[in-house]
């Protein structure tokens, strides 16, 4: 099981164990950072579980689909580092992921 590294909005980190049947977002989620409010139940239809991905990690990622893309576009921070975090399975591949929560639009 991976551990990732979850920094908040206020700049607090932590680190947690990810279970790999699930999403990063429900990953975040469980483990208590309320922040992240993920509102759709990660059906890719809220951009609520926006995140920043560390960018030594792009390429363990799955690529973007276009409701991914369309959706981080009506946000107010997106950067390259952006992904929705419900559209991330978690892997062994990410062990070492350092995820931090984006600013809330
Ligand atoms: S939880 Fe809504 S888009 Fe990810």
């Amino acid at each position: 099981m991976p551990t990732i590294t979850v920094i908040t909005r206020q700049g607090d980190s932590r680190q947690v164990t990810a279970s790999n049947d699930l999403s990063l977002m429900e990953v975040i989620r469980d483990n208590g950072f309320d922040e992240l409010l993920a509102l759709c139940g990660g059906c890719c239809s809220c951009a609520t579980c926006h995140v920043h991905i560390d960018p030594a990690f792009a390429d363990k990622l799955p690529p973007m689909g276009e409701d991914e893309n369309d959706l981080l576009d009506s946000t107010d921070h997106r950067s390259v580092a952006s992904r929705l975090s419900c559209q991330i399975p978690v892997t062994d591949a990410l062990d070492g992921l350092i995820v931090t929560i984006a600013p809330e639009d």
